[in-house]
Order: structure tokens, then C-alpha cells, then sequence
């Protein structure tokens, strides 16, 4: 039934179960909208040949409608317009919200390729794989101008902009391919910003995984930082471009807050207010740091905006990540 509505409608297949969720609401839409046209134009046609003028003397019809017709025709557009409302954002807040299991993904647009680089290395121009059955999420960016990451198969699209992460989660459910397209004009190549999204098995992506890891310079074990792995180069940034001289690693407040266990912590803001500290509050803080300043802490950190590149930032993030203090008993992060 599903695939016949879908062919019927034309519709992209559908590689992700946000996907059977998005063309549901759009088949809804459709019947509803499609319902209310035939109503309005059955009773405009009946309104014609009830009240027209039948000669040139006649007076000119009133049409007099009893108050329980113009309830209807104000209540049923009303209750349509909040039910479509309440379901797309049930949507809404599902895409937005990605599951805590989620393996975790960079996805950095650039003139005209999409990079895609796993926290603990490595990374790959343009095919980005997956495990099946897993929510995986992205964090998506751009080195240089906005474009905009979109998997038709996956009904999802998202803009990547310069400076700023975006997040996006879909879970494949079989393994796959799927097209990846650039949506934002962005240039003279842009038709061609093309890419793919190749869903595996999970016993296939773990022998992917395996095989990667084997290319890697050392030889890494599962959970360790890997010379690939973004945390290391966020250290060798962080110390670079004097992070450090601010930001402690050891959980002692300096000039600004310590990094020991900021990552998924809630800061309180000055002037009231608190931030969830995620990859877009941390991101936020190095481009424009005035933007929310942590209560008790002096408005003096320059901006980056210009001076870390997209790499940098998000190897950044990944290191203040790796520097959650775990709790006893928790078994180390796994680092794909
Ligand atoms: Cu990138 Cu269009």
C-alpha cells in the first residue's frame, strides 16, 4: 500500500524512517486540501444555481446562511489547519531531536564537495557510510560559502553555513544507496556537489570500520583517539591558537570556563538565563563569543569567525567532548 502511494505520487524511495513519516503527512495533506477544494467548489456551483438572478427585474438574491453553516465553514478550515499543525510539529521536534545513542558524523560542505569525518577518524570526500538500523547524526558545516545537505531517499535537508553547526538524525532501516545533493545555490559548480549515502550492514560496517582502522598510521584499538581522530587534532589546535592559556583541562576556572566536563553540561548565563552546552553552543562561543557570556566570567574572548576553519572548530568541539570526566562504571565512549 505504502509503495503503491508512493509510486503513484512519484515519489523518491524511501531510505529512512523519517521518510515513511514525512510522505504519510504529505499524503494527508494532500487529501485534505483535496477534500476542502472539492467542498468549496461543490458549494460555490450550488450557491450559482440557487441564488442567480433569473430575470432582470427580480431583486438581486441575498444569500442567508443559518449560524451553524458559517460555524462550519470557520470550524473545519480551523480544526484542519491546528491538526496539520500539531503533526508536522511532532515532526519537527522528532528530526530535531537525535537519539543519545546516535553515532555522530561531521559533514562540512566546500565548494563543490561534501566532507565527512567520523570523530575518531577517518574521514571521506563525498560517500558517507552508515550502519543500518542505528541513528546516526550529522553535524553539518561549511568552509566556505552556505550550501545545503539533501538526501531526497532520506527527506531530509539541511543548510550547511560557515561558521555555525546544524544537526540533522535519520536512522537508515536497510542497507542501501542514496543520493546526496547540494540545495543551496552556491556557486558555479553547484549541479555537481553531488554525493552519496551508502547504508550497510551493521556486520558490514563493522568489517568497514575494521578495515579503515587498519589504514590508520598506528594501529588503533576500538575507543582509543586515534592520530586521525579529531580530538587529537583539536588538542594540537586549542594549544595552537592559545585556547589553553584561558581554558584550563583540569576543571580549575581561569580567565574563561574550564573545558573538564563542559560538553552536555547546562551553563548559567550572565543576565540570566542558561545554555546547554552542545557542538552548536560551542561552536557558537568561538565564533562569536559575546554572543552568550557564562555568568561570572569577563566579556574577553576574541571572535574566531574567520580564523578557525571548519576542520579546526569542529576538531575543537570533538577535543572539549573528550574531555568528559567518566563516571564510574560507564564503559568508555565508542569511537567509530
Ligand atoms: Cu553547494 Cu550548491
Amino acid at each position: 500500500m505504502n509503495e503503491l502511494l508512493r509510486r503513484l505520487f512519484f515519489l523518491p524511495e524511501q531510505g529512512s524512517t523519517f521518510a515513511v513519516e514525512v510522505d504519510h503527512l504529505h499524503y494527508f495533506l494532500l487529501l485534505t486540501t483535496l477534500a476542502v477544494a472539492v467542498g468549496i467548489g461543490a458549494v460555490g456551483i450550488s450557491f450559482l444555481v440557487r441564488y442567480h438572478r433569473r430575470s432582470a427585474s427580480d431583486p438581486t438574491p441575498r444569500v442567508v446562511a443559518p449560524g451553524w453553516m458559517e460555524g462550519l465553514f470557520i470550524g473545519v478550515p480551523l480544526s484542519l489547519f491546528l491538526l496539520w499543525f500539531v503533526l508536522g510539529f511532532k515532526q519537527f521536534v522528532w528530526v530535531m531531536s537525535p537519539p543519545q545513542e546516535s553515532l555522530d558524523v561531521y559533514v562540512t560542505g566546500k565548494q563543490w564537495m561534501w566532507k565527512f569525518t567520523y570523530p575518531g577518524g577517518p574521514s571521506a570526500i563525498d560517500t558517507l557510510v552508515v550502519p543500518a538500523g542505528r541513528p546516526v547524526r550529522l553535524l553539518i558545516t561549511s568552509r566556505d560559502v552556505i550550501h545545503s545537505f539533501y538526501v531526497p531517499d532520506f527527506r531530509m535537508k539541511r543548510d550547511a553555513v560557515p561558521g555555525r553547526y546544524t544537526d540533522l538524525w535519520f536512522e537508515a532501516p536497510k542497507p542501501g544507496r542514496h543520493g546526496v545533493l547540494c540545495a543551496e545555490y552556491c556557486g558555479l559548480d553547484h549541479s555537481v556537489m553531488r554525493g552519496e549515502v551508502v547504508v550497510l550492514s551493521p556486520a558490514d560496517f563493522g568489517a568497514w570500520q575494521d578495515a579503515q582502522r587498519r589504514n590508520l598510521p598506528v594501529a588503533a584499538l576500538p575507543g582509543a583517539r586515534t592520530p586521525e581522530s579529531m580530538a587529537v587534532r583539536g588538542e594540537h589546535v586549542a594549544t595552537a591558537q592559545g585556547c589553553l592559556q584561558c581554558h584550563t583541562v583540569t576543571g580549575a576556572p581561569h580567565i574563561g570556563p574550564t573545558w573538564l566536563g563542559l560538553y552536555g553540561r547546562m551553563e548559567p548565563l550572565e543576565g540570566g538565563g542558561a545554555v546547554l552546552a552542545d557542538e552548536a553552543y560551542l561552536t557558537e562561543s568561538m565564533m562569536d563569543p559575546l554572543a552568550k557570556v557564562v555568568a561570572g566570567y569577563a566579556p574577553v574572548m576574541p571572535g574566531y569567525h574567520g580564523r578557525l576553519s571548519a576542520e579546526d572548530s569542529g576538531a575543537l568541539v570533538e577535543f572539549i567532548k573528550s574531555l568528559r570526566p567518566l563516571r564510574p562504571g560507564t564503559p568508555a565512549a565508542e569511537e567509530p
